[in-house]
């Protein structure tokens, strides 16, 4: 009958089929299957403690929050260190830098051409004001006309809309197409740094972890253009204690970017500016696309929506 040790039990479970299905699936699930046997025997896990740890994935599942769990545990930024090996083998390494997506990009943004006022006009601003500007260029140096800049930061309490009841749509997200020169701009305010929910499963498990969950302040860009390998990235605010220290372990060199001090001078009035601000400049520098593929914006949430 069915008496099994541990091992006849894992070779079963890993490979029991009675139908073709998804070899590759079957290949990563047995993996996983293994590390998971070897995981409970070799620590000797408690009954108590498996289910606990079961308990644990339902109630992320159930808070919508599973994409917040894989930054910290690195997993996104191990996605982009291997995307950049795979780049130098090729002998492609070259542009700006990617960074992680994160969990909270939304895709629909309105759209604006060449620059736009990502607050919305509101009087008083919510922390330093800024105008972030440049230019898309690919990686011979030319503009590029017509890019798609997709811009996200969370507001003055490192919350971001549509995760947060407490924002309109889109709050602080817009798309803005590059002009000619391939120029964009846009007026905002200098966002704080990020930290996960209290009190939700992944703060829970980062307390008993006993790590911090926080994030330096920081913009996400999400760059498309037509012929061009779309770029995700974003840019760090200088002089935040938690650069080095980031929990999701998402910061780079060439992405911190330097804080100028802005002369209310001619051609900043469409965006409102009348009295000093801050003024960043950076260029998106996107490769060459080798494939349709590349070109796509491969924003992560539509690939888990796709799926
Ligand atoms: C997470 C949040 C962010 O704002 C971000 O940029 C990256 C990761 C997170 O909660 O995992
Ligand atoms: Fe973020």
């Amino acid at each position: 009958m069915a008496e099994y040790t541990a091992q006849q039990l894992l070779d079963i479970v890993n490979t029991v089929h009675v139908a073709e299905g998804n070899a590759r699936v079957r290949q990563i699930t047995q993996r996983i299957v293994t590390d998971l046997f070897r995981t409970i025997e070799e620590l000797d896990v408690t009954p108590d403690e498996f289910w606990a740890g079961v308990g644990w994935l339902t109630r992320l599942g159930a808070s919508g929050q599973t994409g917040l769990i894989t930054a910290g545990l690195g997993f996104d930024r191990l996605i982009d260190i291997r995307m950049d090996e795979a780049d130098e083998r090729a002998q492609r390494a070259a542009g700006t830098p990617r960074a992680i997506e994160g969990p909270l990009f939304v895709a629909g943004a309105p759209l604006s051409e060449r620059e736009v006022r990502l607050d919305e006009g509101e009087e008083p601003p919510r922390g330093e004001v800024v105008v972030m500007e440049g230019r898309v260029l690919d990686t011979d140096g030319q503009p590029v006309a017509g890019a798609l800049v997709d811009v996200w930061h969370a507001n003055e309490l490192g919350r971001y809309s549509h995760f947060d009841p407490d924002q309109a749509p889109y709050h602080l997200r817009r798309k803005i197409r590059t002009g000619a020169d391939g120029s964009y701009r846009f007026r905002s305010f200098i966002p704080p740094g990020y930290a996960i929910p209290p009190g939700s499963p992944t703060a829970e498990l980062f307390d008993a972890l006993g790590r911090h969950g926080n994030r330096p302040a920081h913009i996400h860009f999400l760059v498309v253009a037509e012929g061009l390998r779309t770029l995700t990235t974003q840019v760090n605010i200088p002089g935040d204690s938690f650069l080095d220290d980031d929990f999701a372990f998402a910061t780079r060199d060439g992405l911190v970017v330097t804080l100028e001090p802005g002369t209310p001078a001619a051609g900043y009035e469409s965006l409102g500016i009348s009295a000093p601000f801050t003024r960043v400049r950076f260029d998106f520098v996107l490769q060459k696309a080798l494939s349709a593929d590349e070109q796509r914006p491969e924003a992560r949430m539509d690939r888990v929506a796709a799926a």
